[in-house]
């Protein structure tokens, strides 16, 4: 069975995963199973109201073509941004920008996130939008987040309405009443996509191009993965594979606890995103049962983290998958021979510190296998646009498919529904 996995874009090893489950099942019938789950994956996604697989495919060009004009209009005429967003409304976008953002352009206009509508962070994006003409985006596909609204209204009067961008859903909820009674700029959040597939709809696509990020790279990396996902029907496919993998250390092994740990801070929110990917998908009473399941995605970051949890990794109880992000060859940046002798060290001198963190990694993974802990490898050339894209469209795809494994419709939320109900209710009795 294939486990090693090549798209123009990056690498999947997924050997740490399968050796090291006792008495797997036979191959034939693993193979029966993932292409018969991969099937029923693209078939709920041909139904109308589960749209993210073939968004790339779907989208409009032409709005594309509007979110690069008006962020271009907002770049040239205003000093910075507050993006205002919580959940799928911003960790995606957040992860990006995280990823891919050039230092000059953070100080050449700044970005503000306010993703929880706490003091501190209302009164950082206040503290720009006093010492700045800034532009606000508010982002929200239901429209009806409290906390979202709550940082709007906080924050709206220090705005010209000029620099407001609405995203939101493109027929209900109080933004898209907002947006359209006052007639300020909107663009439309797909209804079939789901938050926390959103991230290559304007809720992305939007923010990012305000931050100077190309956006036709993104959605061309996306592109292509699907079409390789979709390309060769004739064995398993690696988001199939991984995701088969990944349920069955949980159901069976009760490794419930799933790493995604990048060996490189440029996508340590990536992690943030994945957690809520997985988290909120996954995370559910079975369909038609009251049997819960679902993994416990976490992030960390390595090396960072080789200093903290490693420890708990390799010699706590077993009950963690470890997924590594590597970052080859995207910088150049060597270790400098410093003026002063340190023969211990002399073997760092002239490396790249991708080397250093390469290298981690692989020891890293070297040490766990020994103590059978399970792992899995997504292997990036490098950080940038076109890459990001395809790597966020097949994590997507990984956890689609993963929902049919597990049984559960992947595409709701009745839980965080739930929550913002009781809020909703608790602050209208409190008044
Ligand atoms: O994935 C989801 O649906 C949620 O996490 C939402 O993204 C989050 O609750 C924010 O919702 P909204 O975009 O409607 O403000």
């Amino acid at each position: 069975m294939n486990l090693n996995f090549e798209n123009p874009n990056f690498k999947i090893d997924l050997r740490g995963l399968a050796e090291v489950v006792d008495a797997p099942k036979a191959e034939a019938s693993v193979k029966e199973t993932l292409q018969s789950t991969w099937q029923s994956f693209l078939q709920k996604t041909r139904a109308d109201d589960i749209g993210f697989f073939d968004w790339p495919e779907t989208h409009s060009r032409s709005e594309v073509l509007a979110i690069q004009d008006r962020a271009k209009y907002l770049r040239a005429n205003y000093e910075g941004a507050i993006c205002i967003g919580i959940g799928g409304s911003y960790l995606g976008p957040y992860a990006v920008e995280q990823a891919l953002r050039k230092f000059e352009d953070e100080d050449k206009f700044p970005i503000v996130w306010v993703s929880n509508a706490d003091t501190r962070t209302v009164e950082r994006a206040r503290h720009l939008a006093l010492r700045k003409k800034v532009a606000m985006t508010v982002i929200s596909k239901s429209g009806n987040t409290v906390e979202t609204l709550a940082a709007f209204f906080s924050l709206f009067r220090l705005v010209n309405p000029d620099g407001l961008t609405i995203i939101t859903d493109p027929n209900s909820g109080e933004l898209r009443r907002l947006a359209d009674e006052n007639a300020w700029t909107s663009f439309a959040v797909p209804p079939n996509v789901g938050g926390r597939f959103s991230v290559l709809t304007p809720v992305g696509l939007f923010p990012l191009a305000l931050a100077g990020i190309d956006i036709d790279a993104l959605m061309g990396g996306a592109t292509q993965t699907r079409s390789w996902l979709l390309g060769n029907t004739k064995e398993p496919n690696a988001a199939a594979t991984l995701a088969y993998w990944l349920w069955r250390w949980d159901s069976e092994k009760r490794c419930s606890v799933q790493y995604l740990m990048p060996y490189h801070s440029a996508l340590h929110r990536i992690g943030d995103w994945y957690v809520q990917l997985f988290a909120e998908s996954l995370g559910k009473k079975q369909i038609g049962t009251k049997i819960s399941v679902g993994p416990n995605p976490a992030p960390a970051l390595g090396t960072s983290d080789q200093h903290s949890l490693l420890q708990l990794f390799k010699e706590g109880p077993k009950a963690r998958v470890i997924g590594f992000i590597d970052c080859l060859e995207w910088e150049k940046l060597k270790i400098e021979t410093p003026s002063f002798k340190s023969p211990k060290f002399a073997y760092l001198s002239g490396r790249t510190l991708t080397e250093l963190n390469h290298y981690s990694l692989v020891a890293t993974r070297e040490s766990l296998a020994l103590s059978d802990v399970p792992t899995y490898t997504l292997e990036l050339k490098g950080v940038d646009a076109l890459r990001l894209g395809s790597l966020l469209f097949f994590l997507e795809a990984t956890c689609g498919v993963a929902g049919e494994f597990y049984r559960v419709n992947a595409y709701d939320q009745p839980g965080v529904e739930e929550a913002k109900i009781l809020l909703a209710k608790a602050l209208t009795k409190a008044t």
